[in-house]
């Protein structure tokens, strides 16, 4: 055995080496002992009998599930065209011109726009602007930039514009061509009216407070009907009836403008209580509601 050997097999030298060496000896199991109480006791929360139970934390963790969800995330990302996204969400503005929006089909409108360029246009259209609310209102999760962008390409080239389509982004998934199925499409429509709704929702945080006018006269209701409630109305989003449509409104007048006037205050169905407009007086909203029924009368 060489010396040097020895050294090796003796770490503990002097007597305070020694005191250390027992002192770790100790206390190692014991540290060692206590975080595996802890991990074990930590462990138990998450069972029977703890707050992991509780209604609320149930209804948590449940809750995800509990919505009707169409997307399957698994699923190759079908993107919209740039017309289904215009029908589905843009058009609720953009058809007619609704709150100032630059109207598809008028070159007028669109090329004071164009003209400073496409990522300019795209800029807006995601940040929102004026009444335009950004993304139209949906949701980055349902509709993305690239279709966005389809969609004001859509747009701008049926209003004099030539603007070429935006590059598609890169599909994260292996399933490399998307199949246009027809669940793909349906579920791509049941966004878009989703999105539809979100757009009119959105589009209030910034409408709604220069609508909750004093008066019920049919002024207000126009104001409140022009910032609000025609981001359904006008094209029928939600299956909404059509703002001017007689066939459309002719049964529900016939049920009575008390009926009328509650239902656009409570909400009904995919309508939502004061079309989404929280703010707005019940008097704005009832006035909304006889200026949309003088138009179908
Ligand atoms: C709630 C009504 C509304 C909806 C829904 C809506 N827009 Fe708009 N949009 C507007 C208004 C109003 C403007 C004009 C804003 C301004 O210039 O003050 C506008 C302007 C624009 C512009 C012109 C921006 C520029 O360069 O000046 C683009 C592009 C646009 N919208 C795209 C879209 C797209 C794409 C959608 C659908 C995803 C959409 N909009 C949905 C109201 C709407
Ligand atoms: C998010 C979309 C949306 C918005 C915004 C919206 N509505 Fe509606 N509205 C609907 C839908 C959808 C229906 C059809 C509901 C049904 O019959 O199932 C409807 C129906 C109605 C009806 C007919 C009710 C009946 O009894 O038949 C009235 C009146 C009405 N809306 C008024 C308004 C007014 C006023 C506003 C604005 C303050 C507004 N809506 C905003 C979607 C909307």
């Amino acid at each position: 055995m060489s010396e040097a050997h020895n050294e090796h097999e003796s770490l503990i030298k002097t007597p305070k080496q020694l005191i250390a060496a027992v002192i770790a000896g100790f206390l190692v199991p014991i540290v060692v002992i206590v975080l595996l109480v802890n991990y074990v006791g930590n462990n138990a929360l998450t069972g029977a009998g703890s707050s992991a139970m509780t209604e609320k934390a149930i209804a948590e963790r449940i809750a995800p599930v509990a919505h009707v969800e169409i997307k399957d995330a698994s699923a190759p990302r079908v993107y919209q065209t740039g017309e289904q996204l215009y029908k589905a969400v843009c058009a609720a503005c953009h058809a007619a011109g609704t709150a100032g929006a630059p109207k598809v089909g008028a070159s007028e409108d669109w090329a004071p726009r164009i003209k400073p360029g496409y990522d300019e246009m795209l800029k807006i259209a995601l940040a929102g602007k004026g009444a335009m609310p950004a993304r139209g209102g949906t949701s980055p999760d349902d509709v993305t930039d690239y279709e966005i962008g389809r969609a004001i390409v859509y747009m701008a080239n049926a209003s004099g514009g030539k603007l070429p389509e935006p590059a598609q982004p890169a599909q994260p998934a292996a399933g490399a061509a998307a199949p246009a199925s027809g669940a793909a499409a349906a579920s791509g429509a049941d966004a878009g009216s989703a999105a539809a709704a979100a757009a009119a929702m959105a589009s209030l945080k910034t409408a709604a407070p220069a609508a909750a006018s004093a008066g019920g006269n049919l002024d207000a209701g126009k104001k409140l009907y022009d910032t609000v409630c025609m981001a359904c109305h006008a094209s029928g989003v939600l299956n909404a009836p059509k703002f001017g449509d007689k066939a459309a409104w002719a049964p529900r007048i016939a049920t009575g403008i008390d009926t009328l006037h509650t239902a656009a205050i409570k909400g009904l169905n995919a309508m939502p209580p004061k079309g989404g407009a929280a703010g707005a007086s019940d008097d704005d909203v009832k006035a909304a509601v006889d200026y949309m029924v003088n138009a179908a009368k």
